[in-house]
Order: C-alpha cells, then structure tokens, then sequence
C-alpha cells in the first residue's frame, strides 16, 4: 500500500521554499496517494519556542496548507502532537540508533552551530523522531526539500536496524521524493545559503503572508548580478541562478526557456517579470489564507479531524511494535 507523509515545523512564516520546494508536490500527490501531513510541533520546540506563538503558527500553516490546495477532506492534516504514538514509537527507536549515526547530521551540526555543549538533547535526537513520524504510517513516499534527504535516509537505515533486530520486514523503508527544479530554493540576500524561516533578514524570504507591495520591494532588493554569459556560467552565479529558477517553478517552465527569454535584457526587467508572475501565484494564496484564519473554530475542526484520523492508522502500527520489543499489555 502506498502513503505519503510529510510535515513542516511551525516556526514562524511559511515562504516561496516551503511552497515551492514541498507543499506544491503534496498537493499535486493527494490526486494519486493516501496523504498524510503534519504541522511538526514537537520538532518546533526543539528549539525554546513562545507558547503563544507557536499554537499560533500550527493554525497559521495549517490554513496555509489548506490555502495552498490541500483538500483536509482528502488528505490528513494533523498537529504532531496531537498523535501520542510519536513520541513513543521516537523513543523506542531511540535504543535502536546509534551515536555515529547523528553523528553525521549536518542539520545538528548547522543548527547547534559552536554551542554543542548546550544544544538541546531534543535537537539532537530530532532525527529519530522524523523517523517515528514517518514509520507510524509506514509511509512509502516522503515529498521534502533537498536539505532533509539525508533525515530521510536515516529513516531508512533506522527501519532497516530495527527489523534486522527483530528479524522480520515489518517496516517499510521510505523513499525521500525530492523535486528537481526547485528542491533548494535560496536566500534572497545570499545565492549560497537556502532560504529559510529563521534567516534573520526578513529581505531573504518572501512569506506566504507578504502582501504584493512587500513581494515586490523584496524583489527588488534581491541580490542583483548581470545576465551576460549566464548560460555558460551558471553555477558561478548563485543569485542569477535562484531568482530564474524561482521565475522557472512559478510559471512552470524550464529554466533554459527562462534564461532564453531573458538572458539578453536587463537585470530590472527581469526582476519587475518576476515580481509579476510572484505576485499573480501568491496573492490569491495570502487572500484565502487570510479569509481561513479569520474562522478559528473552523480550522480547530480540521486538527480535530485529521488528529481522530491519523491517531487510527497510527495505534495499530504502534501496538505492534510494542509486541514485537516485548513489552506487557493486557
Ligand atoms: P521544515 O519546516 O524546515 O520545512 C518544510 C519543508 O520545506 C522544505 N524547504 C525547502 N525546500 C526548498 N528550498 C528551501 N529553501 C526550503 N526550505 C524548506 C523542507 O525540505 C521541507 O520539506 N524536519 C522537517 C519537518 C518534518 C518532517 C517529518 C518532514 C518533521 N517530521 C517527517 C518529512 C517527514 C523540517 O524541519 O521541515
């Protein structure tokens, strides 16, 4: 049986590569496959979170998602935390991971930055509990962004450690899906770092609550380059290279029609074009997004719903595992 699960951390605004490097593929893969997709709240405090502003942001992304197209009568959108068999399914694999293994994470590495000595415990394991949030559903398909492939081939190795353990197949090794134009959309400020919710610079991101005059000042301030000799020396031009693979992925087209198109003009108009088309692709998103949010109780139903629905695909998966660890039940 195929199943996709995928999630997203509630850490402030959703941006173009959340949207465009994820959410765009779950939506497009509700069409074929059972979906699952969660606002990753235990993840989020594995970093100290602001009560208020996280509870916040989980129906913040959860009208997003919904405002982006995906159908939570069709697809499962849940709180992590409102599903217990995470947290217990984490620890168990847990005693089923060794240390060399986190280790090698370079998100760790990145994350804890030179403070490793007081870097949370949470953060460290962070990827044993991606993997149980994947396991749980014995998800087949996980539609992420380049920078969580290496999480997912954790997964694998942690499902495969655990059913050599028991000697039995009983977890399904999950495939990361990574999609080839836009799994790395980056900084507006810096062509080499990715974009991301907790850049400081709001100028490096545009979110999915920018209005239009905001998408496009951002744009506009976007780190500029020349277009000359662009097709021979792409890789040496990491904002070029961004804002035309964005202008690629919003108008769905191929990066060498966009370079063709605008390689031999300037580098204004080609921002004014693409301020146009980021305008046209996210505005009708922020609206629905707005209109959503103004309706608290019903995107409460939504959790409620997806949290029922996930927590029973969930349970008998979990009640398994405890059976084959050997632990008491009645
Ligand atoms: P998070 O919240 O950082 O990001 C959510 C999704 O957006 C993708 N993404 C990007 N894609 C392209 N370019 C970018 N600049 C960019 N920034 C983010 C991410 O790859 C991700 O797909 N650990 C995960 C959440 C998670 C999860 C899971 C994912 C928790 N459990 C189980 C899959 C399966 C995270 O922090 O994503």
């Amino acid at each position: 049986m195929q199943r996709v699960l995928s999630g997203i951390q509630p850490t402030g605004n959703l941006h173009l590569g959340n949207y465009l490097g994820a959410i765009r593929n779950w939506v497009a893969m509700q069409q074929d496959m059972p979906c699952l997709f969660m606002i990753a709240d235990l993840h989020a405090i594995t970093v100290q979170q602001d009560p208020a502003a996280l509870i916040h942001a989980t129906r913040e992304i959860t009208a997003a998602l919904i405002a982006c197209g995906v159908d939570p009568a069709r697809s499962i959108i849940f709180a992590q935390s409102s599903v217990r068999g995470h947290a217990e399914l984490a620890w168990i694999l847990n005693c089923h991971t060794p240390l060399g293994w986190l280790n090698r994470m370079t998100q760790f590495k990145e994350k804890s930055g030179k403070n490793k000595e007081s870097a949370m415990l949470g953060l460290y394991s962070y990827p044993v509990l991606q993997t149980a949030d994947i396991l749980i559903y014995q998800a087949t398909h996980v539609p992420v962004g380049e920078d969580q492939k290496q999480h997912i081939e954790l997964s694998r190795d942690i499902a495969g450690a655990f059913n050599r353990a028991y000697s039995h197949e009983f977890f399904t090794l999950p495939e990361p899906i990574i999609q080839k134009q836009s799994a790395r959309i980056m900084s507006l400020r810096d062509g080499t770092k990715k974009m991301s919710k907790s850049d400081e610079s709001d100028y490096s991101r545009i979110n999915l609550t920018d209005d239009a005059d905001t998408i496009a000042k951002k744009i506009k301030k976007a780190k500029s380059d020349v277009f000359e000799n662009m097709r021979d020396d792409l890789e040496n031009r990491p904002e070029a290279h961004n804002l035309m693979q964005i202008y690629a992925a919003l108008s769905n087209l191929k990066l060498e029609h966009v370079i063709s198109q605008f390689g031999s003009g300037n580098f204004s108009t080609f921002k004014a074009a693409l301020a146009e088309v980021a305008v046209t692709h996210l505005s009708p998103i922020t609206a629905r997004m707005n209109a959503l949010m103004a309706n608290r109780d019903a995107i409460d139903a939504v959790l409620k719903d997806g949290a029922a629905r996930a927590n029973a695909i969930a349970e008998p998966t979990l009640a398994q595992v405890k059976k084959m660890v050997g632990f008491w039940r009645e």
